[in-house]
C-alpha cells in the first residue's frame, strides 16, 4: 500500500505538475494512469519514487510508515523499480550487465562498486530468462530491437526484487503488436509475483484490457478513478478533451 495525502508538486519554474491529490495504491493491483500530454502522469510516477520535490502533503508506505526522512526515502526507492519509455539502458553494455545494474539499485551504490557475487549473476540471468531473453544475455543492448530492449528494462526492474513497479509509458515507442506482447509479459510476471504496478499509457484500449484500475489525470488532478468497465466513451472524451479539439 502506498498512500498519498494531499500531495502536490510545483516545479521550480512555477509550473504545476500535480495539484493536491489524495490517492492510495493497493498491493496486487495494476493501475493505469491515463491523460493527455501534460496531465501530470510522469510527475505522479516520479513522485511515487520521490524523484521530484514534494511541495505539500505526505506519503506513507506499508512497512516503512511516512516517507519523512532521507533514510526511509532511500529504502522506499530501493524497493521501487522504474521502467521507462526509452529503456534508459547503457547502450555499450550487454543485456546481462544492464540487468545487473538492477542489483546495484538493490544493494546501494557502495556495494555496487565491487563485483557482484555469483548468486547475483545467477539472479540476473534468471530475470532475463523470465522475459525470454537469456539467449541474448551477452549481446550489446544497442544491437537489440526496441521490444527486446524493453524486455531488458523489465528484467532489470525484476532484478531489483521490487515491492512496486512504476512504468512511464513503457510501450509508447513500440509498434502496436510488440506493445501488446511487452505489456502482457510485464503484467503477467507482476501478477504471478504479486507485485503492484502503476503505469502510464496513452492507449486507452490497452488500459481497458490490462488494468484492474484506471486513474485519469487532467491538469494535475485526478478526474477519474475506477474500474476499466466504468470508462465509457463520454468519460474518455472528457479525459482527452475531444470537445476542446473539435472546437
Ligand atoms: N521538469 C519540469 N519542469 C517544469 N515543468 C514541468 C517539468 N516536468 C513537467 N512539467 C510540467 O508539469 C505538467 C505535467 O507534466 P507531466 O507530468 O510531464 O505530464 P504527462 O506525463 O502527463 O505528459 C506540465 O504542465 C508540464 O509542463
Ligand atoms: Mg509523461
Amino acid at each position: 500500500m502506498l498512500r498519498l495525502t494531499q500531495v502536490s508538486v510545483t516545479y521550480p519554474n512555477g509550473s504545476i505538475g500535480l495539484q493536491p491529490v489524495s490517492i492510495t495504491f493497493f498491493a496486487g493491483q495494476v493501475t493505469v494512469l491515463l491523460g493527455q500530454s501534460g496531465a501530470g502522469k510522469s510527475t505522479l510516477l516520479r513522485r511515487l519514487n520521490c524523484l521530484n520535490r514534494l511541495s505539500s502533503g505526505t506519503m506513507e508506505v506499508d512497512g516503512l510508515g511516512e516517507l519523512s526522512n532521507p533514510r526511509i526515502i532511500r529504502e522506499h526507492r530501493r524497493r521501487t523499480a522504474m521502467i521507462f519509455q526509452q529503456h534508459q539502458l547503457i547502450s555499450r553494455y550487454n543485456a546481462f550487465k544492464n540487468v545487473l545494474i538492477g542489483r546495484v539499485a538493490f544493494h546501494g551504490r557502495i556495494r555496487g562498486l565491487f563485483p557482484l557475487p555469483r548468486i547475483e549473476q545467477r539472479l540476473a540471468l534468471e530475470c532475463l530468462e523470465r522475459v525470454g531473453l537469456v539467449d541474448k544475455a551477452f549481446e550489446r543492448v544497442d544491437k537489440l530491437s526496441g521490444g527486446e530492449q524493453q524486455r531488458v528494462g523489465i528484467a532489470r526492474a525484476l532484478a531489483q526484487q521490487p515491492k512496486i513497479i512504476l512504468a512511464d509509458e513503457p510501450v509508447a515507442s513500440l509498434d502496436p503488436g510488440t506493445a501488446n506482447t511487452i505489456l502482457s509479459l510485464l503484467l503477467s510476471i507482476c501478477r504471478e509475483d504479486k507485485i503492484p504496478v502503476v503505469l502510464s499509457l496513452h492507449q486507452p484500449e490497452l488500459a481497458k484490457i490490462y488494468a484492474d484500475r484506471i486513474v485519469a489525470l487532467s491538469e494535475g488532478r485526478v478526474v477519474f478513478d475506477g474500474s476499466p468497465d466504468m470508462l465509457c466513451g463520454d468519460l474518455l472524451c472528457e479525459i482527452y478533451r475531444c470537445g476542446a479539439l473539435a472546437a
